[in-house]
């Protein structure tokens, strides 16, 4: 096994953050998988599972073994009359999928176009933006049992995808490690516009036809334009999630703040864009430090350079409290924090 002692995360997580684990191991097949599992369970050492690194703040050294999912493959392994099912190892970078799938006609990843992160870790929060989630094509997906050493297969039910959540964050937090995912495309695009920004981004691209290459091109601009490049400026994307509330609870807001941003869900309560809130308070582009709130979306905190996990912590907590106190929302991470 190669496992490296005290090892900077800085480059594998993309707040950027510069803590050390303690051990550090990269693993690319499952043999490699059973090996390190069984290492650990024999040595009782801690362990943190890492995927792309995109949605982690780390606010201490982690005094165990990091073990780095480095597992690659796309297969096409079935196809019926109207998908085609492909399915993907666990360490392949995300947006690399979604240009693979649109350049080979695969349709209904590309609104999920340039989120940071890989193939593994997208059914933790079950990834979603301009109006689609990555459950809306998710088939199945295999994982490695830690509790029993056994690979398991879960289908879409039993992964309990909701907003911004699945079993992983939950019960099964901790005791999986996701192998790999099966994605159910469809052979005849069904084109998702309904977002207003694409909409407006298409007619500003003056795209003559569209198609899932052009959506991929318009959520590309809309991303760019709002949310920092990681590679640029340390972020994990959205910090919060966006609150639900009930229709009387945002009844009474409206009164008194009629220009707040909500949307009505199918079970009659509603969501509150939280980059609206939290820009309200007076915090959006504020720094202190390193950190940040990001200038362009409310709702993504930054670091400049050095900021340390606690300073962004320290960051989002004042955040939650000005809007607690001038709204009653209690706004929930996003993040998880290490
Ligand atoms: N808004 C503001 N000020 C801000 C930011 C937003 O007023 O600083 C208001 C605007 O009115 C805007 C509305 O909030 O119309 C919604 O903003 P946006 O379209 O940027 O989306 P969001 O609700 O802030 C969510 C996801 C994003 C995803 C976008 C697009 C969450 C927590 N975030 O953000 O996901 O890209 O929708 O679908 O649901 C992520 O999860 O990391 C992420 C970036």
């Amino acid at each position: 096994m190669n496992m490296i002692n005290n090892h900077s995360l800085k480059p594998y997580n993309t707040f950027g953050i510069n803590v050390d684990a303690k051990y550090f191991i990269e693993v690319a097949s499952v043999a490699e998988i059973k090996e390190v599992i069984e290492y650990i369970n024999i040595h009782k050492i801690p362990f943190l599972i890492l995927g792309g690194g995109s949605n982690i703040l780390f606010t201490s050294d982690f005094d165990g073994l990091v073990i780095k999912i480095n597992l690659k493959g796309i297969d096409l392994v079935q196809e019926d009359d109207d998908h085609y099912f492909l399915k993907v190892q666990a360490g392949e970078n995300w947006d690399d999928l979604v240009k693979y799938c649109v350049e080979n006609n695969y349709a209904g990843l590309e609104n999920l176009s340039l989120i940071p992160g890989c193939v593994g870790a997208c059914p933790i929060q079950n990834i979603g933006a301009y109006g689609v989630e990555m459950k809306d094509h998710f088939q199945e997906l295999e994982a490695f049992d830690l509790t029993d050493g056994s690979i398991r297969t879960m289908s879409k039910t039993d992964c309990r995808f909701g907003y911004r959540s699945s079993i992983f964050k939950n019960e099964l937090k901790g005791k999986v490690i996701i192998l790999s995912v099966t994605f159910r495309l469809d052979k005849l695009p069904v084109l998702r516009t309904g977002y207003g920004a694409i909409t407006d981004e298409l007619n500003k691209m003056e795209v003559k036809e569209r198609s899932i290459q052009s959506i991929r091109n318009a959520v590309i601009n809309i991303r760019r334009s709002k949310l920092p490049d990681p590679t640029e400026i340390g972020n994990a994307g959205s910090f919060f999630k966006n609150p639900t509330v009930s229709p009387v609870f945002r009844n009474k807001l409206l009164k008194s703040h009629p220009g707040m941003v909500s949307y009505s869900q199918s079970n009659g309560d509603y969501k509150l864009a939280a980059g609206w809130l939290i820009e309200q308070c007076g915090w959006k582009g504020k720094r202190i430090g390193d950190a940040g709130v990001h200038g362009k979306q409310a709702l993504v905190l930054v670091n400049y350079g050095k900021a340390t996990g606690k300073e962004i912590l320290d960051l989002a907590d004042e955040i939650k409290k000005s809007v607690f106190e001038t709204f009653g929302v209690l706004l929930e991470r996003e993040v998880n924090v290490g």
